[in-house]
């Protein structure tokens, strides 16, 4: 296990006070990861030094810059376990959903056809359906949930069983509730129920947090951030199950420069090469450069560490929270969850708790958290959310903790 004081010092940005006597403590890691130094310095040096478009030159650094492409390309598809073709680079999940929708949704789904997702979704992996629907008349089902903490699996088979489910999209670790979904069991039940329908995990709380393979965990398609790894902001992946990508179930959905092969005035047809068919324009070399450092750092402090200390984290933070006067916990036990630890406060509103926090110093953030329908369903106007990365202590946990005595002053409680 990893010493995170040892970690947080390659973190430079959080070594810094924020108010006059207030150090940062930067508890809104599930919003972005802070960057260590090696990623930032590995991005400036690839512009001081390397700097040119991929596979489009034959001059020395064109050459480089495509061989830094294809390499970080497949360092990360190996920290996600895939193969490299079936990684597509986008900014972020966001996209990657989107480009489910249009890559495939838009081919595959008709009037009449299901789409089942689950009540605790971000937006990304909701309003993305909600538009695919509108454009394909297909419909959205959205499976409840059991104490406003986890995915009702029977409300879950229940649905499946619909006629004509094709897409079933879920979280795999909530960044509202910090709930972990059994995604071997739900994955189970796609197949048991609706036998060819195709899966879409969310995994931008999870990738950062514990050890992903993507086929071991047998879904079709899977959106990660690298923003919330440790890489830099603007790059992410959507990584698409081969088969799909060879047959050509998934399509392009952008299109022009470097994914062609041929173009003639009125038409044109796209590169055999999965991986170029997959990338038009020009591509974000350094950050994709930058998002392979970050695996290196997590692969070097070991992703199931990395998953140890998050739960430890989380058992510590929901433990001592739980003493805090006013507050509720929301979402599932401790052993259930991952990454963070969201609340309400009997008195004091979500927004002026995060704001009176920044004020000590400490970052959370406050709001729906873009999962607008969970919070609604649950009756919570907002929650407070502190989350949490490799660099993250008991030391943090235990400044926000004490930073609620001013919240008590403040509101005379
Ligand atoms: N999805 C990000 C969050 O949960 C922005 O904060």
């Amino acid at each position: 296990m990893f010493d995170p004081h040892q970690v947080k010092k390659n973190f430079l940005i959080l070594d810094q006070e924020v108010h006059p006597g207030k150090p940062l403590v930067y508890l809104d890691s599930a919003a972005t990861s802070q960057k260590p130094k090696a990623v930032a310095e590995v991005m400036a040096r690839y512009y001081m030094t390397d700097n040119a478009n991929v596979h489009r030159g034959v001059h020395v650094l064109s050459d480089r810059a495509t061989t830094v492409w294809e390499m970080s390309k497949e360092k990360v598809a190996k920290f996600v376990g895939a193969e490299k073709d079936e990684l597509i680079i986008v900014r972020n999940t966001t996209e990657a959903t989107n480009g489910v929708a249009y890559g495939w949704g838009d081919h595959q789904l008709k009037k009449g056809d299901v789409i089942v997702a689950t009540l605790m979704e971000h937006h990304a992996n909701l309003v993305v359906w909600q538009e695919l629907c509108k454009r394909t008349g297909a419909k959205l089902l959205v499976t409840g949930l059991k104490e406003k903490a986890e995915v009702d699996l029977a409300d879950f088979e229940k649905l499946l069983k619909t006629p004509k489910v094709k897409l079933v999209a879920f979280v795999h670790v909530s960044n509202a509730l910090g709930t972990v979904n059994p995604v071997e069991q739900m994955v189970g039940l796609v197949k048991k129920h609706a036998k060819g329908a195709r899966i879409v995990l969310d995994a931008a709380q999870s990738v950062p947090h514990m050890p992903v393979n993507f086929h071991d965990l047998k879904v079709d398609f899977m959106a990660f951030s690298g923003h919330k790894m440790l890489g830099p902001m603007g790059i992410g992946g959507l990584v698409v199950r081969k088969e799909l990508l060879v047959s050509g179930e998934m399509q392009p959905w952008l299109f022009g420069g470097g994914m062609i092969e041929e173009v003639q005035e009125q038409s044109a047809t796209y590169s055999d090469d999965l991986s170029e068919r997959f990338t038009a324009g020009t591509p974000d070399v350094a950050s994709m450069i930058g998002l392979a450092t970050a695996c290196d750092f997590l692969s070097r402090l070991g992703m199931d560490n990395v998953m140890k200390h998050d739960q430890e984290l989380v058992k510590y933070s929901y433990e001592q929270l739980s003493k805090v006067k006013g507050l509720t916990i929301v979402g599932p036990k401790p052993e259930h969850r991952l990454g963070s630890v969201a609340f309400v406060h009997d008195e004091v509103h979500a927004h002026d708790l995060a704001q009176i926090l920044d004020s000590e110093g400490i970052a959370v953030r406050s709001g729906h958290h873009c999962t607008m329908p969970l919070h609604r369903a649950c009756g919570w106007q907002a929650t407070t959310r502190a989350s949490f990365n490799v660099y993250s202590t008991k030391e943090d946990i235990d400044a926000l903790v004490k930073a609620f005595e001013k919240v008590n002053t403040i509101f005379g409680l």
